[in-house]
């Protein structure tokens, strides 16, 4: 298991369920344009990739056709634990199950659909990881997957990042490894998929204010983008005591700017990147 994934099936993975419902809140109004672009019809078998806690598992099975199943995976057992948990709560015939989809074997019955919400983006060998997945989909099946466009188009996170940034150095990403922005690049993700052999590829701009934690106001915000976004808070607790409050103060004033009718929502842009399967 690669060193990103390692971190996704142990300290990434808990804290994204601490911070499941305001990641989800922040992150909701992606799910949208990824299932217009999932082109729906008909009962179909789908799977979720790198699924997280469920959230979107559970939209696209509220959308989907009448008999349709969501199959969701993820390599974090905690995640998929709280997933399940919540899923039994709703009562909707959306399975999850632990796997790295990077080397998981292939599923017994393939899917008509398959995407991912921001889970691609962390293979240690992307051009083997997408070729896999290809093969997890019937010829002539679509696959959706959402990836972040480059920090300057998103200040959801830029913002919080910088108002760190004046107190404690926070590590950069590698451009081509592990990590939100390694698609950002329009082409990137869809020259990997035509080097793993899907079809009609096609990339679509998506552009709109993300809720920075749901509804809430710049103090509020605040908080919670430096307790959950990034390791902004592990970062800051090694800083020193007090810093974490400056950045808090700091942080706030800048998200007043972004307050609408009393809530802060703030530019984000990702790429909608779709393609087809064909027969081997
Ligand atoms: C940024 S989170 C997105 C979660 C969810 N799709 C959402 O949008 O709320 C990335 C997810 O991908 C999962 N992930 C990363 N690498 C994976 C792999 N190789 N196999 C399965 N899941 C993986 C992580 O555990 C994490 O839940």
């Amino acid at each position: 298991m690669s060193s990103s994934a390692a971190e996704w099936a142990s300290t990434r993975g808990e804290k994204w369920r601490v911070n499941a419902a305001v990641m989800e809140a922040t992150l909701s109004p992606l799910d949208e344009p990824l299932i217009a672009a999932l082109r729906l019809a008909g009962r179909t078998r789908i799977a979720d990739i790198g699924c997280g806690a469920g959230g979107t598992s559970l939209a696209v099975q509220r959308r989907a056709p009448s008999g349709s199943v969501v199959h969701a995976y993820d390599i974090s057992a905690t995640l998929i634990e709280y997933a399940r948990a919540r899923t039994l709560e709703a009562g909707l015939p959306v399975t999850f199950e632990l796997a790295d989809v990077a080397t998981a074997p292939l599923p017994a019955v393939r899917y008509e659909r398959l995407y991912s919400r921001l889970g691609v983006m962390f293979f240690d060998d992307p051009a083997a990881a997408f070729a896999r997945l290809r093969s997890w989909v019937v010829p002539g099946g679509r696959c959706t997957f959402v990836v972040w466009a480059p920090p300057e188009e998103n200040p959801w996170l830029g913002t919080v990042r910088a108002a760190v940034e004046r107190v404690v150095e926070v590590p950069g990403q590698e451009p081509d490894g592990p990590g939100p922005f390694r698609y950002a690049e329009q082409g990137a993700l869809p020259s990997l998929l035509a080097q793993a052999g899907f079809r009609d590829i096609e990339s679509r701009e998506w552009r709109g204010a993300l809720p920075v934690g749901g509804g809430l106001s710049a103090a509020a915000a605040a908080n919670v983008a430096l307790d959950a976004f990034s390791s902004f808070a592990e970062l800051l607790a090694e800083a020193g005591a007090g810093k974490r409050d400056q950045v808090a103060e700091d942080l706030t004033s800048v998200f007043r700017r972004h307050e609408r009718d009393g809530v802060v929502q703030i530019d984000a842009a990702v790429h909608v990147v779709s393609a087809s399967t064909s027969a081997d």
